[in-house]
């Protein structure tokens, strides 16, 4: 069978390798892809020009299509493609909210008494600023729309708050998702991602990860698309997992059924563990980035045939086995990355990595034939071994070995996961 991955980052890189482990498939495109995935042929198609991949997929004889990133999803890549006849894993756009609009997603949740920081909604920014001018501080001001991850400012004071409702409603900086905003209660607590394959029935949790959303070590600096992961988060333990279950999967999945949103893909619970229990901070319709780059690693059984039960409605059926292991990836990004960063560096990769490490490139262009980079996060470098400590000391290592002029990293993935857990 000949698939397609929409999507250019390490991510669908993760997802290309691991679906490559079964034999059923034949070829597998990547839309658009990028010039470091060796294991997909790449295709010049946008991940949002719905027209072209459906073409693409009717005259290439494609069987499944894995549509990987938040902005096809909440558009109606799945949806557009299913109605052309092709099986796809992912959620269709009504169910892509879920994302797609923070408001929705809050009022889900307040509807169904699934566990969230209390909050409002303003379309009008004199009411908002009237309602920051009476609250408690720190507060959280949120963009209703997408926008790639950095929509939510946390602000100290009221005067930090009237700038960002400044920023995000009258300067538009994440255009219309800026139209309405959420201002929430400040959580504290250590964050758990937790992504889980669901069929709208059954939701089977992945093994849980920790991101590191901070370009700085010690977590200083600006928000990024995500430093690095490790997985499992020990703060998961698994009291918090059957609390989570409980209290948060299965009624989302539920509330998502009565709304007439039934949500088949994968379903990312960013949950914050708070003094009252875990929580949810947002969710996500889609595999997390660079998380999938730690969870994936450490599946122990075949990514294609789990789609293909989402898909079809027999989750149930499926068993899904886990490596006792524990894995950290370790992004290597341009230097000046969110902010401005130069590309067309060429990327030195070892052919063999050490510690078997696997290579996900996320930000890659061919330049005169050559590999160079592309993009903010260029790669990550994911190691699995026993134990999380020798999971980080690995990718460190294996890190070493790649190359390209303005690198950067953070030196301290993980290193809260390793204090939590005495290791
Ligand atoms: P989000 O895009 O909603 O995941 O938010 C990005 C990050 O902002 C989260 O990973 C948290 O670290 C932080 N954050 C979001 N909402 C809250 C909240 N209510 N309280 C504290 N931190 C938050
Ligand atoms: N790593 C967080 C996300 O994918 O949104």
């Amino acid at each position: 069978m000949n698939i397609i991955v929409i999507g250019s980052g390490g991510r669908e890189h993760a997802i290309i390798k691991k679906l490559r482990e079964n034999p059923e498939i034949d070829r597998i495109y990547a839309l658009p892809g990028n010039a470091g995935m060796k294991e997909a042929e790449c295709v010049s198609i946008g991940a949002k020009d719905i027209p072209a991949v459906v073409e693409f997929a009717k005259t290439n004889e494609i069987g499944f299509a894995v549509v990987a990133p938040d902005d096809p999803l909440v558009l109606g890549m799945v949806d557009a493609l299913e109605e052309a006849g092709i099986p796809c894993f992912g959620p269709t756009a009504a169910a892509a909210q879920i994302e797609g609009s923070k408001v929705f997603a809050k009022n889900l949740m307040k509807k169904y008494g699934i566990p969230t920081a209390d909050y409002a909604v303003f379309d009008s920014v004199q009411e908002a600023r009237a309602y920051c001018r009476s609250a408690k501080t720190p507060i959280v001001v949120k963009a209703d729309g997408l926008a790639l991850g950095k929509g939510v400012l946390i602000c100290q004071t009221a005067e930090e708050a009237d700038e960002a409702l400044r920023e995000i409603m009258e300067d538009r900086m994440f255009g219309d998702s800026g139209s309405r905003v959420v201002i929430e209660e400040f959580l504290e607590g250590p964050e758990v991602s937790v992504l889980s394959f669901t069929d709208g029935k059954t939701v089977i949790p992945m093994v849980s990860s920790m991101d590191h959303k901070r370009a700085g070590n010690g977590d200083t600096g600006l928000n990024t698309g995500g430093m690095g992961t490790v997985a499992p988060n020990p703060y998961y333990t698994s009291d918090v997992a059957d609390r989570c279950m409980k209290e948060i999967f299965l009624p989302t999945i539920r509330a998502m059924n009565e709304e007439g949103r039934t949500f088949r893909g994968c379903l990312y619970f960013g949950l914050m563990i708070t003094k009252d229990g875990p929580k949810v901070i947002e969710y996500n319709c889609r595999f997390g980035d660079p998380e999938t780059q730690v969870v994936l690693p450490l599946l122990d059984s075949d990514l294609f045939t789990i789609m293909k039960a989402v898909r079809e409605g027999t989750l149930a059926e499926c068993e899904i086995r886990w490596k006792n292991a524990s894995a950290c990836c370790v992004i290597l990004a341009s230097s000046g990355y969110p902010k401005k960063y130069e590309t067309g560096f060429s990327i030195d990769l070892p052919e063999h990595p050490k510690h078997g490490a696997e290579i996900y490139v996320a930000g890659a262009k061919l330049k005169d034939g050559a590999v160079v980079t592309g993009g903010g996060r260029v790669l990550g470098v994911t190691a699995v071994a026993p134990t999380l400590e020798e999971a980080i000391r690995n990718a460190y290592d294996a890190a070493g070995d790649v190359h390209f002029e303005n690198a950067f990293m953070r030196h301290d993935i993980g290193k809260r996961a390793l204090a939590a857990k005495g290791e």
